[in-house]
């Protein structure tokens, strides 16, 4: 569809008026960083909606059940908007947890996950405030069953496994295999069946696997599938039968106009991943529990983008920096994993395209990218970077004592606030 697509160097959803300045949703770059300042991080609703509708399509052609991963980004708003679509939320803290039950989701469509999980959010589980949670090691599973069975609740359990595989992706974002802390691996999952068939407190509800992030190939999908029907079967092996069998997300998006993968094609994907799991579980006389996802990236990425003001041009011996009013604290991404966002000039400038480096303003050398941008950028002009809908804001800091950007959605009837710009006051409000 064409909402998806890039237009030359322009991200999805972006466009350039009859002057050259940036537009977004209709709406002129420099008309929201004046109303809202900047940096500011904005979500076009009307992407977002095409693609959780695409999404949501494809998935039930499929039979997948889906449920939106919070921590690429996640806001009341955007809590509630994504199961008015039918989604799940899944949550890995108790803050994206108070952050769903302020937008009044039912805790049946929350799933709690975590590696190294806090007493606290094994309780958020006992008490229900989750459908489901997911174990993520053998000691958690006894840790919860104590909790579970001294409060006389019964908890239902997703139990999440190690793959063997590692998917071909950066080793910050893969979350699995046996050079990663995730999941439950081949040697203890006996353990963890044979635990679950015994607890009066612990439900077995499904197993789970999720490889990594920004996957690329079919066949690490073949791969999941794979884990899981492997651990369906032993744990019908001990009488376990699971409702759920959830590949986890990673969807690959693309990142760079001209270079660099496409974005995963995801009905594609789940067309062949539903396939293989029905044959796999029909071949092993296993009943076939529903398969889910749980999409972050592919769902929200492409409908950020981030509004940043120049604040320096310096060209230097060797090269010319931009030096915008953010980076580093409000998108770690390029400094974490060398993630590239591409991006382009939101004012409108004739001058010939030059190469640039573009740095936040944080006391590290905190590229953002390496970019071709016009000449005659001044400081005061905006520039936009693509693609930062997800993983962004979530990873956010104060570093600098810097606040955080606002978040603004861009629609048709108008532009609202989702979260609100982090103040000096904010700042100053847990020191002593
Ligand atoms: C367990 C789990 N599920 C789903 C996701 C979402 O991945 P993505 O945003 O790449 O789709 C993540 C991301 O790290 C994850 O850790």
């Amino acid at each position: 569809m064409a909402i998806f697509e890039w237009h030359g160097e322009l991200a999805p959803g972006l466009q350039r008026d009859a002057r050259g300045g940036l537009i977004i949703a209709g709406v002129s770059t420099e008309q929201l960083v004046r109303e809202f300042g900047s940096p500011l991080v904005t979500i076009n609703m009307a992407l977002l909606r095409a693609r959780t509708e695409a999404l949501q399509t494809s998935a039930n052609a499929s039979g997948v059940s889906v449920s939106y991963s919070a921590k690429a980004m996640i806001t009341p708003s955007l809590a509630r908007f994504f199961v008015e679509h039918g989604m799940g939320i899944d949550v890995c803290s108790l803050g994206e947890l108070a952050v769903a039950e302020r937008a009044g989701i039912p805790a049946s469509h929350l799933t709690l996950h975590g590696s190294g999980k806090s007493d606290l959010e094994l309780m958020a589980a006992v008490d229900g405030r989750v459908g489901r949670i997911v174990v993520d090691d053998v000691l958690e599973l006894v840790a919860l069953h104590d909790c579970a069975s001294s409060a006389g609740r019964i908890v239902d359990v997703v139990v999440r496994c190690t793959l063997s595989d590692a998917p071909h992706t950066h080793k910050a974002i893969t979350t699995s295999g046996d050079e990663t802390k995730f999941g439950i691996s081949a040697r203890d999952r006996p353990t963890a069946w044979q635990f679950l068939r015994e607890s009066s407190s612990l439900r077995f509800s499904g197993v789970h696997a999720h490889a990594g992030s920004q996957i690329y190939d079919l066949p690490s999908y073949t791969s999941v599938v794979d884990a899981l029907v492997e651990c369906l079967t032993e744990a019908a092996e001990v009488g376990l039968v699971a409702d759920y069998a959830i590949a986890g997300g990673g969807f690959g998006v693309r990142m760079h106009p001209f270079a660099g993968p496409d974005s995963l094609d995801v009905p594609t994907t789940l067309r062949a991943m539903a396939l293989r799991f029905g044959t796999a579980c029909r071949e092993r006389g296993l009943p076939t529990p529903i398969l889910g996802i749980e999409p972050g990236r592919s769902v929200i990425a492409d409908a950020g983008t981030t509004l940043y003001r120049i604040q320096a041009v310096k060209q230097q011996e060797r090269h010319r920096f931009i030096i915008v009013d953010g980076g580093l604290c409000d998108n770690p991404r390029p400094a974490l994993y060398d993630a590239y966002h591409h991006v382009v000039a939101a004012t409108a400038r004739s001058g010939e395209r030059a190469p640039a480096i573009v740095c936040g303003r944080s006391c590290e050398n905190d590229e953002l990218a390496r970019v071709e941008l016009p000449s005659d950028l001044l400081p005061g002009d905006l520039l936009a970077v693509c693609t930062t809908g997800a993983y962004t804001y979530s990873m956010a800091s104060n570093y600098n004592r810097f606040g955080r950007p606002a978040i603004v959605s861009v629609d048709d009837d108008g532009v609202t606030v989702m979260t609100r710009r982090e103040t000096l006051d904010d700042l100053l409000r847990l020191d002593r």
